[in-house]
């Protein structure tokens, strides 16, 4: 029952049309559901750790003292931990999941290699546990979101390579001609992490825990910032994406919206988030050509992402009075219209003029988080929510509570992001006001500093509903599989008597 099958129809291929993947008298292929609760698992746990690490940070800009007076634990170092926790435990793992569960049942095929599909899953939670080792330890190479030292890089990409192997070994064996748009999505995320991952990390090592750049000066910045920008896209965009295309449908229980539409996101998706790095270097020695290019090509961005999301939210046409009984639906909205949101506000924080006002205040941090929160987590809430009663073969325990864990996030959301844009703004234009002499009007740094403690305290509190929500969810999935294996307990008691 959780097969996808597209099929074309009329004048454009877009009926994603429910169960058509077994023919009757056939045996459905043994899919390797055992990977896909493995990750989940992981998913679920690693994205409480980060979010706790995140509320922490955000506690400790609001009240110093939360450092602890410990070097392991100070900002400095807890920071990476989140971003690295956040990104690549919690949406690597997240990303993972929906990949293993959806490409198998899209190509019909079991996963080609289960032995590559379990040192995928092991080699990756090594990598995290490496990252949670060596960065409170101060062990980095200090490029913002690969901060981790060359031996867990060069993990990185051996793993990364089993992956793609199982992922193309799997789409070489299929028995669908058809490669779903979720697939091409996927295949995006596949092939650009490693080129991204291994340009931007070349090193020459000197000890076992430290390395030279083989970059330097603007050209280390420039590569560092076509790296991190397109690990926005490639890692908290595209394949979340391809998870929006399989699982939005499924849970609406409607065709995607359209199916055209869907194609020229994704084309024109990766042809411009490439080009668009250099908005993170705006006003820089970087030449003005070339400042020009990423503001243009983010400002195209504009058109494909808003593509995406009103394909997304049209594929809910004729469900929307569901929308007040569906949690998941509930999420999955509220993902699409974050989704929205963010990609409307960065092309805008693109235009010279307003990073003049954005660039280095907490406008940047409300952004990323409206991406994050709100798209990233309430995506990938609304994927395990779905996934967990069919992966344990039983119903959620605590329906009520993912309404409660939705409000939660929301509000929580909302406090994040208002309070940072305020923040950003105050900051801002506190930099930049000067007296009718032309002096600046508050050349005492740390009186703007002040100024953002309501905002800091305001955001503390918003992380904090936002990771209880989460650990709800966590005890709602402990007490349903706790229900499934009893139950499956009990049904094979009367056997073994
Ligand atoms: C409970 C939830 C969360 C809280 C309270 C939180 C808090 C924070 C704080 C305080 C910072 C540092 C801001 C600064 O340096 O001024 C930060 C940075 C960051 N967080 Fe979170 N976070 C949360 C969840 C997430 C999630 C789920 C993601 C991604 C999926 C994420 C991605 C990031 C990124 C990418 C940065 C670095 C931003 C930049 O350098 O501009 N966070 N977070
Ligand atoms: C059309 C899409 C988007 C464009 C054009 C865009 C543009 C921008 C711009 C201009 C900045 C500020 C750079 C600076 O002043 O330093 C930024 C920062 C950032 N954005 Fe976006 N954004 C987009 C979508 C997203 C989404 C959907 C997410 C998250 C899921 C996201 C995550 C981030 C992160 C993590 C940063 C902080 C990078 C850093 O400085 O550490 N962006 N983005």
């Amino acid at each position: 029952m959780d097969d996808v099958v597209v099929a074309g129809g009329g004048r454009e291929p877009r009926t994603l049309e429910p169960p058509r993947a077994v023919r009757p008298g056939a045996s459905p292929p043994a899919y390797d559901d055992d990977v896909v609760r493995l990750f989940f698992g992981a998913s679920v746990l690693w994205g409480v750790v980060g979010m706790l690490v995140g509320v922490t940070i955000a506690l400790q800009l609001a009240w110093w003292p939360a450092n602890l007076g410990l070097p392991y634990t100070t900002f400095g170092r807890l920071r990476p931990l989140h971003t690295n926790a956040v990104i690549f435990a919690f949406t690597g793992n997240i990303c993972f999941t929906g990949i293993y569960y959806s490409l198998q049942r899209l190509l019909k095929v079991p996963m080609w290699s289960r032995t590559l599909s379990r040192l995928h899953f092991w080699g990756w939670q090594a990598v995290i546990v490496a990252a949670a080792v060596t960065l409170p330890l101060g062990l980095t190479q200090s490029k913002e979101y690969a901060e981790l030292i060359w031996p867990i890089d060069v993990l990185i990409a051996v793993v990364w390579v089993v992956f793609a192997v199982n992922f193309f070994g799997t789409i070489a064996t299929r028995k669908v001609k058809h490669l779903y748009v979720a697939i091409w999505f996927y295949m995006s995320f596949v092939i650009t992490i490693p080129i991204l991952h291994i340009v931007n990390s070349l090193a020459v090592p000197a000890t076992l825990t430290r390395s030279y750049p083989v970059f330097a000066g603007l050209t280390d910045a420039l590569v560092q910032w076509w790296y991190g920008h397109n690990a926005v896209g490639f890692f908290l965009t595209t394949p979340l994406l391809g998870l929006m295309y399989y699982f939005l449908p499924r849970a609406a229980e409607r065709p995607v919206y359209s199916y055209r539409l869907s194609i020229v996101h994704f084309w024109a998706l990766i042809f411009l988030y490439i080009w668009a790095g250099p908005h993170h270097l705006l006003y820089s020695a970087l030449p003005d050509w070339a400042q020009t290019l990423g503001m243009v090509f983010s400002l195209m961005l504009l058109a494909p992402s808003w593509g995406g999301m009103i394909n997304g939210l049209m594929t809910l046409r004729g469900a929307w009075d569901r929308l007040r009984t569906d949690a998941i639906l509930k999420f999955m909205v509220v993902a699409v219209s974050f989704y929205g949101m963010s990609t409307f506000e960065g092309p805008m924080m693109s235009i010279r003029a307003v990073n003049a006002l954005s660039h280095y205040t907490n406008w940047v941090i409300g952004h990323v988080h409206s991406g994050a929160l709100g798209w990233v987590g309430m995506i990938s809430f609304a994927m395990l929510y779905w996934l967990a009663p069919r992966l344990w073969n039983t119903s959620i325990a605590r329906p009520g509570w993912m309404t409660t864990h939705f409000w939660m996030a929301t509000i929580g959301i909302v406090l994040y992001t208002v309070s940072m844009w305020a923040a950003g703004l105050t900051e801002g234009l506190m930099w930049r006001a000067v007296d009718d002499a032309g002096q600046l009007k508050y050349p005492n740094f740390v009186e703007i500093v002040h100024q953002l403690d309501p905002f800091y305290w305001l955001r503390f509190v918003g992380g904090t509903l936002y990771l209880l929500g989460a650990v709800l969810m966590l005890v709602n999935f402990i007490l349903t599989i706790r229900a499934a294996k009893s139950r499956a307990a009990l049904a094979a008691a009367p056997a073994a008597a």
